[in-house]
C-alpha cells in the first residue's frame, strides 16, 4: 500500500491480540490532512484497540505508524501526545473532583516547560505560564460552550458537557490530529447537533479528526472518508457514499445496525 502525499497519519499492518482474541489484524490506515476520517464497525470490531495502539496505551504485536513522518508506535502516550496526536476516551477520563477549568489546564501541562513539578514549586516562570495556561483554557472553554461552567466540578456537568470537556482538554495539548472515541454517545439530539457544529468548526480551522462513532447519521454527515473494521480486519474504506453501498459493510452490520447504515 503506497502512501498518499497528503497523509498526516500512516498506519501499516497493525496487529494486536489479547490471548486468543485478535483485536487487530494487519490494519492499515491513511488519514489525510484536514479531513474528518470516520472509523466505524460493529461492537468489538477493534476500533478502540486501534486508538489505544496508535496513542501508545497498547503495544502493537506488529506494524508501524507515523504522524507527520515521525514514528509513533513504540513511544509512550505523552510522547505521542507531544508529537500532536490527542484523543478522548469512550469511557470518560475526567478528574471528577476538579473544576472544568482545571481539567483543561491539566491537558495543557504536557506542553509547558515547567510541567507539573514546576507548577507545584510556584517559580516565577511557572506563575507566568500558569496565567497563560488559564487564559488559553478559558478560550477553549468558550469555543466548546463550557465557559459558563468554568468553576463547576466536572462531576456536576451533564453527560454531554462532560464529553465536550474531554474535547476541550484534548485541544489544550495543541494537537494536529484529534481522535474522538464515540463523542456523541449518550448525547441528546440538541447536544449532538452542537457537537457536529464544533467538529466542523475545528476542521475548518485546520485540525484533522479521526472519529469513532455509532451514530451513522452523524458519521455520514461529518466524514470525508471512512474506514470500516470487522473482527479486527479492515473490510472497506472510501467516501461515505461508497462505504454505505458496500455489500460487505452492509453484511457486517446485518442484525446489528443495518438500517442505520443504509438510512
Ligand atoms: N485490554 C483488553 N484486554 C482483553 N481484550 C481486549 C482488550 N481491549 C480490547 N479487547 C478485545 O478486543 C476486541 C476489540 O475490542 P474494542 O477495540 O474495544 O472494539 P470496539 O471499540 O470496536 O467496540 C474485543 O473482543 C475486546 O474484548
Ligand atoms: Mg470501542
Amino acid at each position: 500500500m503506497s502512501a498518499h502525499p497528503d497523509a498526516l497519519l500512516l498506519a501499516r499492518n497493525i496487529s494486536k491480540s489479547f490471548g486468543g482474541v485478535q483485536a487487530l489484524h494487519n490494519v492499515s490506515l491513511d488519514i489525510l490532512r484536514g479531513e474528518i476520517h470516520g472509523l466505524i464497525g460493529p461492537n468489538g470490531a477493534g476500533k478502540t484497540s486501534l486508538f489505544n495502539t496508535l496513542t501508545g496505551l497498547y503495544e502493537a504485536d506488529q506494524g508501524h505508524a507515523t504522524l507527520n513522518g515521525e514514528r509513533i508506535l513504540g513511544r509512550k502516550p505523552n510522547e505521542i501526545c507531544q508529537l500532536g496526536l490527542a484523543r478522548t476516551f469512550q469511557n470518560l477520563r475526567l478528574f471528577q473532583n476538579l473544576s472544568v477549568l482545571e481539567n483543561v489546564m491539566i491537558g495543557r501541562h504536557v506542553r509547558t516547560h515547567t510541567g507539573v513539578v514546576g507548577a507545584l514549586l510556584r517559580t516565577a516562570r511557572a506563575k507566568r505560564e500558569e496565567q497563560e495556561i488559564a487564559e488559553r483554557a478559558q478560550r477553549l472553554l468558550a469555543k466548546t460552550g463550557l465557559l459558563k461552567h468554568a468553576n463547576t466540578l466536572a462531576k456536576h456537568l451533564s453527560y454531554g458537557d462532560q464529553r465536550r470537556l474531554e474535547i476541550a482538554r484534548a485541544l489544550a495539548t495543541d494537537p494536529v490530529l484529534l481522535a474522538l472515541d464515540e463523542p456523541a454517545a449518550g448525547m441528546n439530539a440538541t447536544e449532538t447537533e452542537s457537537l457536529k457544529a464544533l467538529l466542523l468548526q475545528l476542521r475548518d480551522e485546520g485540525l484533522t479528526l479521526l472519529l469513532i462513532e455509532h451514530d451513522m447519521h452523524l458519521v455520514m454527515q461529518l466524514c470525508n472518508r471512512l474506514t470500516v473494521l470487522e473482527y479486527g480486519r479492515k473490510i472497506a474504506e472510501g467516501s461515505p457514499h461508497e462505504v454505505q453501498n458496500n455489500p460487505r459493510v452492509i453484511a457486517a452490520y446485518l442484525g446489528t445496525a443495518h438500517e442505520e447504515v443504509t438510512s
